[in-house]
């Protein structure tokens, strides 16, 4: 059966070779890859296989169910659950061996009552992130009744940047001597755990002195720097490209209107294509004040508001047929369009875009 939609092709190989990179960047320290939210929109399955292919130490998703959906593909890699602690569901926690993300006394407080096998742990810390994490200052008493409880297996202990990927460090190195009190006060308790981290992609290539013995790595896996205000030497591609087929083509007057409210009007005489994709499969709406597609070698201005499944660009008199794939962003043999420049075009950022993509495209691997 042909496909006549949007498509999101994801390239496995250069998943693996960005891993290789970040690896190469880190040297021995070993990589908790982040798959959340589907890995990031590229599919959590194929992405966590391919990387477990590769050797990652560890896994990183949001929620139980994501990690027992990892688990049921087969997965056997350690995953971390970066979720706030739900206590009604140690039990699954335990049974597919997902390892718990414990941020606060009153998590202690539900382990304590747990007696099965002892749940994997890490505790985590707030350096100033101001999300999930106990703060400095109540950092030892938290460590010392983490470290009197049968219930658990302290494995790590970690916190997370805020501004990491920002050209002024000053606060993130602020967080890092938070953090590093932190690691102080464990040795003082003689509690040593196996992982201690707080790099994000951000802080990998900006705050080197942040990667301890693990690294939580993310969006460099998926090929685009965290920000433009990181180094960007290392020789990462994205891993996503987005296309989708024009569907109809129609000749029209000057001055005919194009899409909802109108906004666009034609300067002249032209043809325009109806490419099915739209807001819907994650084509970021205010993108077409400024934004165009690419067929071949050329680019076409998007004409008008994107609408929820579709979108209209203007073809003039260029050689494009019914069926043909135009490239929304990522790459193929003919050019790129970087999913940076819209993000930054439209006030937004690669995360949103990347993890905006919807249910319908196609996941071609
Ligand atoms: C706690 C935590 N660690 C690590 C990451 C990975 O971040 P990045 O994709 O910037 O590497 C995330 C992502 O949002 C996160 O929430």
């Amino acid at each position: 059966m042909s496909y006549l939609g949007p498509k999101v092709h994801i390239d496995l190989h250069q998943l693996k070779k960005n891993y290789q990179l970040v690896k190469n960047e880190v040297g021995e320290i070993p990589i908790m890859a982040t798959v959340k939210a589907n890995a990031y929109g590229h599919g959590a399955v194929k992405v966590s296989k391919a990387l477990e292919e590769e050797g990652v130490r560890y896994l990183a998703v949001f929620t139980i169910d994501e990690g027992i959906e990892l688990r049921d593909a087969g997965i056997k890699t350690d995953i971390f659950i970066y979720a706030k602690f739900d206590p009604t569901r140690i039990e699954e926690a335990s049974k597919y061996n997902l390892t718990l993300n414990i941020s606060s006394f009153d998590d202690l407080k539900a382990l304590k009552a747990h007696n099965g096998n002892a749940v994997k742990v890490h505790l985590k810390i707030d350096t100033g992130m101001t999300r999930l994490g106990v703060p400095l200052e109540q950092a030892e008493a938290f460590l010392k009744e983490a470290n009197q409880l049968n219930s658990i297996e302290l494995e790590g202990l970690y916190s997370h940047f805020a501004t990491a990927d920002e050209g002024d460090l000053s606060y993130a190195n602020s967080q890092l001597s938070k953090f590093n009190e932190v690691v102080k006060i464990a040795k003082k308790l003689d509690i040593y755990p196996t992982f201690i981290h707080c790099s994000n992609s951000g802080a990998i290539l900006n705050v080197k002195e942040s990667r301890f013995n693990m690294v939580r790595a993310g969006m460099l896996l998926y090929g685009a720097f965290p920000s433009d205000e990181v180094p960007q030497e290392l020789p990462i591609k994205p891993v996503m490209t987005f296309t989708a087929p024009v569907v109809e083509i129609r000749d029209v007057k000057a001055g005919t209107h194009i899409s909802y409210g109108g906004v666009y009007t034609t300067k002249s005489d032209t043809r325009i294509a109806v490419v099915q994709a739209g807001f819907a499969d994650g084509v970021p709406r205010p993108w077409y004040i400024d934004g165009f597609v690419k067929f071949k070698d050329q680019n076409f201005k998007i004409t008008g508001r994107i609408c929820m499944d579709q979108l209209m660009i203007d073809i003039g008199s260029a050689d494009i047929q019914y069926g043909d794939e135009v490239l929304i962003f990522g790459s193929n043999e003919h050019g790129s369009i970087d999913i940076n420049h819209i993000a930054k075009k439209i006030d937004s950022t690669s995360y949103v875009l990347v993890t905006a993509i919807g249910i319908r495209p196609k996941r071609v691997y």
